[in-house]
């Protein structure tokens, strides 16, 4: 099975490499047309204006088109209907508490607001507007921000030329200035940290990402050290160690609340069957119940009512198998 996926990967690979052969050699889909690719290919370049389109719209035109198609949502003077974004105004908010980012206070580039009118907007109808239209309603809306004159003509070349407000806000040439020293330092791509590497802390700890269970990747509380380099280890994979600083924080988080000498979990009032795992000494005189009740039959916690994780089961496992010190 594996071998012949391969197989049809490299007859895929092949046939892409020679152009639309794909078509006519394996008879599904059809070649794809310069007009057909046009279609799509239809990103402009903010900066240089690259890829605007032959056509041209004024002011007054726009007003037109605005008012028809736009202002239903964005409001008559771009002030945003309900909750519908504010496309007029802002200017020189961004640094207050509460700033107001719009066209006009916040995007770096004209052609882009040709790029996303004509990419995505009307929102109901995207792409029903006509080149000349979507040059129209650009000119009113720089209109609207104060950026360009009401007599101003929209096309390829005059649209490329509108410097925008905040066309500096964006850009690193103003962080040159920073002191900031995690701004300036080189990045390191190769043998960056001598020593061993320890993982601290990762967003499956803190709950923020599912844990990975099949995978075997045991979340945080695993410390990967890496393999000393040298020829004769260069090989060795990094291997997991677990010390037991991890094992006691996931006892005391999961068994403890119910296997101490006083229970914290309702209900309890006395250390279940007489097993406490309060001290370092109990759990280590427990390990071997521990990896039994918590790792093997995944009995324990009852009821798992301390939400314990595979990867912490699997933590426990580890510990165990080494030696349980
Ligand atoms: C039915 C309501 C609706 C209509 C009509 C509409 N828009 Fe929008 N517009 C939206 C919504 C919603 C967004 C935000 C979309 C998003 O963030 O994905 C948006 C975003 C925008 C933005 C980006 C604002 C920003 O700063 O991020 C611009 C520019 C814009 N619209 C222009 C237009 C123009 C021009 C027209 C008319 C041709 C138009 N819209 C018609 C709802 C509408
Ligand atoms: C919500 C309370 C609670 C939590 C949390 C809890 N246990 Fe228990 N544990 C019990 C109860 C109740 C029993 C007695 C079970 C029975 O009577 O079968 C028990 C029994 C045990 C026993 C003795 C089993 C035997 O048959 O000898 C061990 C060992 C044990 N638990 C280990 C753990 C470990 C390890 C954890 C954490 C991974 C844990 N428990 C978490 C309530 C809890």
């Amino acid at each position: 099975m594996l071998k012949s996926i391969s197989v049809l990967a490299v007859a895929l690979a092949g046939a892409l490499a020679a152009g639309t052969a794909t078509a006519q050699t394996y008879g599904f889909g059809q070649p794809a047309t310069p007009a057909a690719i046009a279609g799509w290919n239809i990103d402009v370049n903010g900066l240089s204006g690259a890829g605007l389109p032959a056509g041209r719209g004024t002011v007054a035109e726009g007003q037109k088109v605005y008012e028809e198609r736009c202002a239903s949502c964005h409001g008559v003077f771009g002030e945003g209907a309900g909750r519908y974004p504010v496309l007029a105004g802002g200017q020189g908010t961004l640094t207050a508490d509460r700033s107001v980012q719009t066209v006009g206070s916040y995007w770096p580039y004209a052609p882009t607001l040709f790029d996303y009118v004509r990419r995505a907007m009307p929102f109901p109808a995207p792409q029903t507007l006509s080149d000349d239209q979507v040059y129209a309603v650009v000119a009113f809306i720089l209109n609207l921000n104060n950026i360009v004159p009401a007599n101003a003509v929209m096309d390829a070349k005059t649209l490329a030329a509108v410097k925008m407000p905040n066309r500096d806000g964006f850009l690193t040439s103003t962080w040159t200035h920073d002191t900031r020293p995690d701004l300036h330092s080189t990045a390191c791509m190769k043998n960056c940290k001598s020593g061993p590497v320890q993982v601290i802390s990762d967003l499956v700890s803190l709950h923020v990402t599912p844990e990975q269970t099949e995978s075997g990747n045991v979340g945080s509380q695993v410390e990967f050290k890496e393999a000393p380099a040298g020829p004769a280890t260069a090989a060795r994979p990094a291997v997991p160690s677990v010390t037991f600083a991890q094992v006691q924080k996931i006892i005391a988080q999961r068994c403890a609340v119910c296997h101490a000498q006083k229970p914290t979990q309702p209900g309890f009032s006395a250390a279940p069957m007489g097993v406490m795992l309060d001290t370092p000494q109990r759990i280590k005189a427990a390990a071997k119940k521990i990896g039994e009740q918590a790792v093997e039959s995944q009995a324990m916690p009852i009821g798992n009512v301390t939400n314990m994780t595979q990867a912490e089961r699997k933590l426990l496992g580890a510990w165990i198998a080494g030696g349980a010190k």
